[in-house]
């Protein structure tokens, strides 16, 4: 176990802390246990939060990878220790919805739980002192957040993984209700797909009981946070999607 205390940081943000690498073209991204919610109003640290947000998340990379989406995790250092590829991130958070709840449910007045016509796409702008407000592309633009290209290659990205995010949790008889990406762009200007993907980012509900086994769990203050993660990675790995 290294002695994070020694370690350059370079970031430290609100469930993360980012760690300069020996090559200076990666980082390494440590998995705290804190979490948060309402733009920081809320807080509390749950106990192995960050280690099941670590593994959820490698074992979510290494399958996008394996289906042709580019990320920016490269390996497992610590359980909650990954060696990423730095990127420059793009201030957008692209949100995706299978299936309306949270803020959209509230926003429109639409009952959680209703299926939309179409899947949904989304993006906030990154910013916690204006509490990542909804923008449109137009906004993006204006904003100088992204280009043209970028956004056409986001919405495209972000409905692929989509699709293979549906299909990975539906094995382990979940559904996908909505989640959160980040892009960034490696030293090559690519763009590629950075942050995490886990319980934390997700709505995940049981495919029958439609239990919440998601950070709503924290946020509406539903008790058993740990124990819900605990059993999304469980479910991962019965339905043998551990990619180890
Ligand atoms: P929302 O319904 O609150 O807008 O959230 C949509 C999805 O995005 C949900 O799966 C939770 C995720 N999310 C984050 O990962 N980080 C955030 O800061 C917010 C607000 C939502
Ligand atoms: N991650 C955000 C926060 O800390 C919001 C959320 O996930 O609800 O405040």
């Amino acid at each position: 176990m290294q002695n994070y205390d020694l370690k350059d940081m370079i970031y430290e943000g609100k469930a993360k802390k980012i760690f300069k690498s020996q090559n200076s073209d990666e980082v390494e991204i440590y998995y705290k246990d804190d979490a948060t919610a309402f733009n920081n109003l809320k807080k509390s640290s749950l106990k192995n939060k960050g280690e099941i947000n670590a593994t959820i998340t490698a074992c979510i990379y290494k399958y996008l990878e394996k289906n042709g989406i580019n990320t920016h995790f490269i390996k497992v250092l610590e359980p909650r220790l990954h060696l990423c590829k730095k990127v420059k991130i793009i201030p957008l958070e692209v949100i995706v919805r299978n299936i309306i709840a949270g803020s959209f449910a509230k926003r429109l007045n639409i009952k959680e739980g209703t299926k939309p016509k179409n899947v949904i796409f989304e993006i906030c702008y990154k910013n916690d002192e204006l509490g990542d407000p909804l923008i449109n592309d137009s906004h993006a633009l204006a904003l100088g957040l992204a280009t043209k290209e970028d956004l056409t290659q986001i919405y495209s990205m972000a409905s692929k993984i989509n699709n293979l995010l549906k299909e990975f949790f539906l094995k382990c008889d979940i559904d996908l209700i909505d989640f959160k990406l980040e892009f960034g762009k490696d030293k090559d200007s690519n763009l590629i797909l950075a942050d995490e993907i886990s319980p934390d980012s997700c709505r995940l509900w049981d495919k029958e009981t439609h239990k919440k086994l998601d950070k709503d769990r924290f946020r509406e203050d539903l008790g058993g946070v740990v124990k819900a993660y605990e059993e999304v990675l469980l479910r991962i790995r019965k339905a043998g999607l551990l990619c180890l």
